[in-house]
């Protein structure tokens, strides 16, 4: 049963009044205003100083590397703290491979995946020289050495394999099952390397799998991971060489009752397996996101109405499934807490948006202390949030903010309507610009 609320670095409640880091939410809020969402450094940074102190063996040597899944939160404050700590990045578009370059990531640290690849965001990123493309079918493959061969250079690949492994989490974020549309099927794998290891303009260096997001044990991942550990051993016998094996992101996080295994417990099992099964000189790569940035970052937002029904009680707040999909999307539970105490006496509410549908919800039967004006936390909102966010009813994105100590900086404006229709035409205007 989840319930509960999640253990927060960076966010903390002292004498009934709420902060990030050094800073009180009300002074953001009545800074920024809201729907704003608020991201602790120190909670990004000491996250990925988990991992990347499990990547490294007591000699000093590296056993992996870290490439942040971009997709969980690509504002650049973001990208660039963890690329000053030695992140590189997982990217599945142009438009994040963009975000990477813009922030001087070097090319050589990072990884394109996605299943849908067109030709220009290939020859773009073959262009700046990726350290790898993560190849998610036959079609794909053959298009990329089709493009290489025009730009007379070869291909540096991995194959995603599929490995047919249920990873236990919602139908929607599991990407390791056969029906899932996402990577080389299992037993198809071995043939498609030895295709693509005959195929003139394509390098086949490394392996990569994902099996999904949210997890929140490590069996599945030591399941498939066995099982790619046999295909390599397999690639290895035919003398077709695996440099690095990739194996995804997905570990999931506490958002009020789960409990994942932490971050250095989850690296080490997966490493150790890797080593205890011979593999010590494969470069292993983790792209893990949300667990770097899911429980850095909350939503705040303001009451505007308490609503009271016959068999329901709403409290309408301003954020709405635009600000924050996950809710509706997955039916995701996110703990949602005034941000200090107040008198009013506490009630069972239904937490909505004002948006023009049902589906249009926050959080459900929460019993919530709060009056018109007050402002609540929706916590656990730093991956998957703003990134997932749409102008639906016109509705410009969310403020966002990363607080460092006790500094607050404006990491992205709120976007105003006028920036909305910006790039629109009436057909009369249209014309006269033709
Ligand atoms: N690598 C690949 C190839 C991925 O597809 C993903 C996430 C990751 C890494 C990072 O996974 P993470 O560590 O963040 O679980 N919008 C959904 C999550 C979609 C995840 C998609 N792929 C949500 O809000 O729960």
């Amino acid at each position: 049963m989840v319930n509960a609320i999640p253990s927060l670095l960076g966010f903390s409640e002292k004498n009934g009044q709420w902060f990030a880091e050094g800073i009180s939410l009300r002074k953001l809020t009545q800074d920024f205003g809201t729907p704003l969402y608020v991201y602790s450094k120190e909670a990004i940074c000491s996250a990925y100083r988990a991992y990347d102190s499990a990547c490294i063996r007591p000699d000093g040597t590296r056993r992996a590397r870290i490439h942040y899944a971009m997709k969980a939160n690509s504002n650049l404050a973001v990208l660039d703290e963890l690329k000053q700590l030695g992140a590189g990045f997982d990217l599945v578009s142009g438009g994040e491979l963009a975000r990477a370059l813009h922030i001087g990531a070097d090319p050589k640290s990072l990884v394109f995946a996605g299943v849908g690849k067109s030709s220009a965001e290939i020859e773009n990123a073959l262009r700046v020289g990726v350290k790898c493309i993560n190849v998610e079918s036959i079609p794909e493959l053959q298009r990329i050495n089709a493009i290489a061969k025009t730009m007379n250079l070869r291909a540096p690949i991995s194959l995603r394999v599929n490995p047919d492994v249920d990873a236990n989490t919602h139908p929607y974020i599991s990407t390791g099952l056969k029906d899932n549309k996402f990577g080389i099927a299992y037993y198809e794998v071995l043939k498609t390397y030895r295709e693509a290891a005959l195929l003139p303009q394509i390098d086949v260096i490394g392996i990569d799998c994902h099996i999904g997001s949210q997890i929140t044990s490590t069996s599945p991942y030591l399941d498939a991971l066995d099982k790619v550990l046999d295909l390599i051993t397999q690639l290895q016998r035919e003398g077709i060489k695996i440099h690095h094996l990739d194996l995804g992101g997905g570990l999931g996080i506490d958002y009020g009752g789960e409990s994942p295994p932490n971050i250095t417990e989850f690296t080490n099992t997966l490493l150790n397996r890797v080593e205890e099964r011979g593999f010590c000189h494969l470069e292993v790569l983790l792209e893990p996101g949300r667990s770097l940035v899911g429980n850095a970052g909350i939503l705040l937002t303001q009451v505007e109405y308490l609503k009271t029904g016959v068999d329901k009680n709403f409290c309408i707040v301003n954020a709405a499934m635009n600000d924050l999909m996950r809710p509706t999307l997955y039916e995701a539970y996110h703990a949602i807490v005034p941000i200090h105490v107040s008198q009013a006496k506490p009630n069972c509410y239904d937490v909505v948006g004002p948006v023009c549908e049902s589906g249009d919800w926050l959080g459900k039967d929460r019993v919530l202390a709060v009056n018109e004006g007050d402002i609540l936390a929706i916590l656990s909102a730093g991956a998957y949030g703003f990134v997932m966010a749409s102008n639906y009813n016109t509705r410009g994105r969310a403020a966002e903010v990363m607080v460092d100590g006790n500094e607050a900086y404006l990491v992205r404006q709120r976007e105003t309507p006028e920036s909305l229709y910006e790039n629109e035409r009436t057909i009369n205007q249209a014309s006269a610009l033709k």
